[in-house]
């Protein structure tokens, strides 16, 4: 177990003789704060035979906006390594800020135009700020596999157009969302929420899942169904709601799609999305 502070270096030297005796390497990357979203994808990474498990911790401030909350952003460490000890990660990377970015770090991924759309409009330079972290993970972890939440379904879609479009070695994993019993979405910013918010919350899955019943319908029956299950949370200001093909192209008029949502509870940004099958 490796699981106190590591330099990039010293991560790449052991992934690298770990492939030197036939072992894979899974990559499992976080930002801490973790729940039970993280630990199904280390969950699933353990499943894999023959391989190490890496989790990474850490906040990328590249991929903040703002007036976002990179400040506020919840680090609790100390917990955040039990449960990966508890989970069984063999090596639990934790940079520093300043093992990340030098001082003249210049060059960073560009998401191209999907980077824009949905989260992207609201969160100039997110995806590019996320892009440019995962893409130094995986060249220091190096691994042969890397999970994924579909919770942040955008994420996925990019993470693995950059491996495609770059050629990286890893194989990107896409997991199903965890969820509360009552649906909302498990997120480290859930923490946020007071009380009223976190009922009020509850909308955001509610409106996806009546949304994608109504699937067989087509588009008009999905958003309609979805819209009148937002307006009974007047409280809840949507960001977006959109129907779009898994790749985040347009939607097809039938065949697998995906719902997807961004929405304003208080001060907190929330995000969610379904698979729906039209027509
Ligand atoms: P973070 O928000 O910590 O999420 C880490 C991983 O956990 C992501 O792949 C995310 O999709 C997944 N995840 C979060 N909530 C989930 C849930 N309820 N069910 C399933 N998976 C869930 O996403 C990031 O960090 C960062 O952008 C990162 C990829 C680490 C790059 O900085």
């Amino acid at each position: 177990t490796l699981n106190t502070y590591q330099p990039p270096e010293h991560v790449t030297q052991v992934t690298s003789a770990l492939h030197g005796v036939s072992r894979k390497v899974a990559l499992v990357p976080t930002m801490g704060a973790l729940h039970a979203g993280h630990r199904e994808l280390i969950r699933r990474a353990k499943r894999l035979p023959n391989t190490v498990v890496a989790a990474s911790i850490f906040v990328n401030p590249l991929q903040f906006g703002e007036g976002e909350d990179f400040e506020a952003y919840p680090r609790p460490l100390e917990a955040d390594l039990a449960v990966l000890a508890e989970d069984g990660v063999q090596i639990a990377f934790t940079p520093k800020a300043s093992d990340m970015y030098g001082e003249d770090a210049a060059i960073t991924m560009n998401p191209g135009p999907l980077g824009d759309e949905l989260e992207g409009a609201v969160r100039p330079g997110h995806f590019g700020g996320m892009l440019t972290v995962v893409a130094k993970l995986f060249n220091i972890v190096r691994p042969d596999y890397a999970f994924f939440g579909e919770k942040d379904y955008q994420q996925l879609v990019l993470i693995k157009k950059m491996v495609r479009d770059l050629n990286f070695g890893t194989k990107v994993i896409g997991v199903p969302t965890v969820r509360e019993r009552d649906g909302l979405a498990l997120s480290s910013r859930n923490v946020y929420l007071s009380e009223k918010e976190r009922e009020d919350a509850v909308v955001l899955s509610a409106a996806l899942t009546a949304g994608a019943f109504f699937g067989r319908d087509g588009a008009d029956a999905v958003f309609d169904a979805a819209r009148r299950t937002l307006a009974t949370r007047p409280d809840v200001v949507v960001d977006y709601l959109e129907l779009r093909g898994t790749d985040l192209g347009p939607a097809p008029s039938d065949g697998e799609a995906r719902l997807l949502i961004a929405a304003r509870v208080g001060k907190t940004r929330l995000i969610d999305n379904v698979p729906v099958l039209l027509g």
